[in-house]
């Protein structure tokens, strides 16, 4: 293993041990002070030393988006996992069966045709599996959209063999505003309305003692509406340019970078380095950035092809005088994107490599 990351081969994440464990120690905070838990969403960073870090700080169970990722942290020794999804096909029901042998798994109904198909299933099999009827809480997306809906569901499931009614689950979108008092106003909103519908529901008969909600920039707010039970944020282990962009931290925060080479210098307002959209991930959430430059945080990745991150300087910009071979470090736009880009992270704490953590759940899509 490398001493200092400066020896390492590029492209390659890097992970800040100091930020994670700060980034992870305020989340169960924020939790802890409402008495909600932790469920994280660890799509973020599909580690098994993240996930154990986030139970051991209090996380009385994980959440993934999919089977593939919930057999890989089963494998890794974790017994409660919500799988925040609709899951679909007797395919994916058979592969839940055996990891009903091993851990508590749950997953998101929003449809009689998908509630009908796997209490069926399973049914069959002689299991009861608990699911979440998933609300729509804003993201427009996957999810019953009212109250009227999610009681009819609730209903059918409760009356069939296979499935029962664990709780309400929803997911908001506050990734459209950057104005802090707006974001507070969605987390609430959506806080609220998922409250409302597990109390429709259980006025209709059916338990549903879970009320699962939240993510990194809604969490500080979704946590004070009371009858949350459950925080689900995933990308606050990171942060990311999008988080920095929105308000919600400062790029101090941001505990995952891609180290990267310069490697070429074509004319003298472009520098190229050998981190592209298969480093960084594909996304660009209309800031005009894939990521931004560590070294220089004025200057970013101003167009990403597969294998080459450009750097276009700005007219009124200095020159950072790069030579060809240098290092850089790039926060990427979206980090549960760019960590899926990789096999594994390398940890780091100040300047020396200390640990490589493997990205179990990578590729882990179906
Ligand atoms: C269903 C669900 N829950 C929780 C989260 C976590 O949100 P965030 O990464 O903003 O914390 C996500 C993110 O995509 C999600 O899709």
């Amino acid at each position: 293993m490398a001493d200092s990351w400066r020896d390492l081969d590029t492209p390659v994440p890097l992970v800040d041990l100091g930020r994670l464990e700060r980034n992870l120690r305020e989340m169960a905070d924020i939790a802890g002070a409402y008495g909600v838990r932790q469920r994280p969403h660890t799509k973020t960073h599909k580690t098994r030393e993240i996930a154990r870090r986030q139970v051991d700080l209090g996380a009385h169970g994980i959440t993934v988006a999919k089977v593939g990722e919930a057999e890989a942290m089963v494998d890794a020794g974790f017994e409660d996992i919500l799988i925040a999804y609709p899951v679909i096909g007797a395919r994916k029901y058979d592969r839940i069966l055996p990891l009903l042998e091993r851990a508590r798994i749950r997953f998101a109904v929003d449809s009689a045709a998908g509630a009908r198909a796997a209490a069926d299933h399973f049914a069959r099999h002689g299991r009861t599996v608990e699911v979440l009827i998933e609300h729509d809480g804003g993201a427009n997306r996957s999810g019953v959209q009212n109250a009227e809906e999610a009681v009819a569901l609730a209903n059918l499931v409760d009356g069939l063999p296979g499935l029962t009614v664990a709780g309400i689950m929803s997911y908001a979108n506050a990734y459209k505003t950057d104005d802090a008092a707006e974001q507070a106003e969605i987390g609430r909103t959506e806080g609220r309305a998922a409250v409302a519908v597990a109390e429709a529901v259980r006025a209709a008969g059916v338990a549903a003692d879970t009320v699962s909600v939240g993510s990194t920039p809604t969490a500080r707010h979704v946590v004070t509406v009371p009858g949350v039970t459950e925080l689900r944020s995933g990308v606050y282990v990171f942060h990311d340019v999008k988080q920095v962009s929105l308000g919600v931290v400062g790029l101090d925060r941001c505990a995952l970078t891609v180290l990267a080479t310069v490697v070429s210098h074509p004319r003298p307002d472009r520098y190229v380095v050998d981190a592209g959209i298969k480093s960084l991930a594909g996304e660009d959430y209309g800031w005009g950035t894939h990521g931004i430059i560590v070294e220089r945080p004025d200057l970013r990745i101003t167009l990403a092809t597969e294998e080459h991150g450009i750097i276009t300087l700005p007219p009124d910009a200095e020159d950072p005088r790069w030579s060809i071979g240098d290092l850089v470090r790039i926060v990427p736009d979206h980090a549960c994107g760019c960590a899926n880009m990789h096999d594994a992270l390398v940890v780091v704490d100040g300047e020396d490599v200390v640990d490589t953590w493997r990205v179990i759940g990578r590729g882990r899509v179906r």
